[in-house]
């Protein structure tokens, strides 16, 4: 999926495709750490139903929250999207995060006209807010993104970490 990811502009799609990669990073990364040694972390989204890999999620440390903060992305195969995976992942990589690590905040930025990812944000209980203008380039233009956030505190019943 990584090599496909930096390869294959199908793979990204319309809001992820930023242009061809090198895919030595993540196999140097893979047989360092299997990209969960340091950050941008990562975890493989498998089905419930046969295991099968259909794509990622991740986390990462950001200069602009600081420690204590999350900020999280996610990708799924072309062939899966619209399945629910994308809902699942995020809301499952919320609770892992939340219980495994002492974050206050998770957040995600997401295209404005990503309005998929927005609304399994939102059936995740991030909440939007902010707008980003002109945040990142993508196919000749600078585009503006949602900021979506979760705390903590918007989830007491959230597991918690020991
Ligand atoms: C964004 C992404 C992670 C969402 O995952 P997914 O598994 O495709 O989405 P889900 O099946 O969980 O659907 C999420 C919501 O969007 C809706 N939806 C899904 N596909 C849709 C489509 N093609 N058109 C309209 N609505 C759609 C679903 O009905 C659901 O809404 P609901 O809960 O009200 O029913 C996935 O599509 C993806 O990887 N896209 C490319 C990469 C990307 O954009 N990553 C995020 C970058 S910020």
């Amino acid at each position: 999926m990584c090599d496909r990811f930096a390869t294959d502009p199908e793979f990204g799609g319309q809001f992820e495709w930023t242009g061809f990669g090198s895919t030595v990073e993540y196999r140097r990364r893979w047989e360092e750490d299997r990209l969960l040694g340091a950050s941008p972390y990562n975890l493989v989204v498998a089905a419930s139903d046969d295991d099968r890999p259909v794509g990622w999620v991740n986390w990462r440390d950001t200069d602009r929250a600081g420690p204590g903060a999350w900020e999280i992305g996610i990708l799924i195969d072309p062939n899966e999207r619209g399945r629910g995976a994308g809902t699942a992942a995020q809301s499952l990589l919320v609770d892992y995060l939340f219980a495994t690590t002492p974050t206050h905040r998770i957040w995600a930025g997401t295209e404005i006209e990503n309005t998929v990812e927005q609304r399994a944000l939102e059936r995740c209980g991030f909440r939007q807010e902010g707008l980003l203008r002109g945040h990142h380039f993508r196919d000749g233009e600078w585009r503006d993104s949602y900021i979506y956030g979760i705390t903590r505190d918007d989830n007491p019943n959230r597991p918690r970490p020991h």
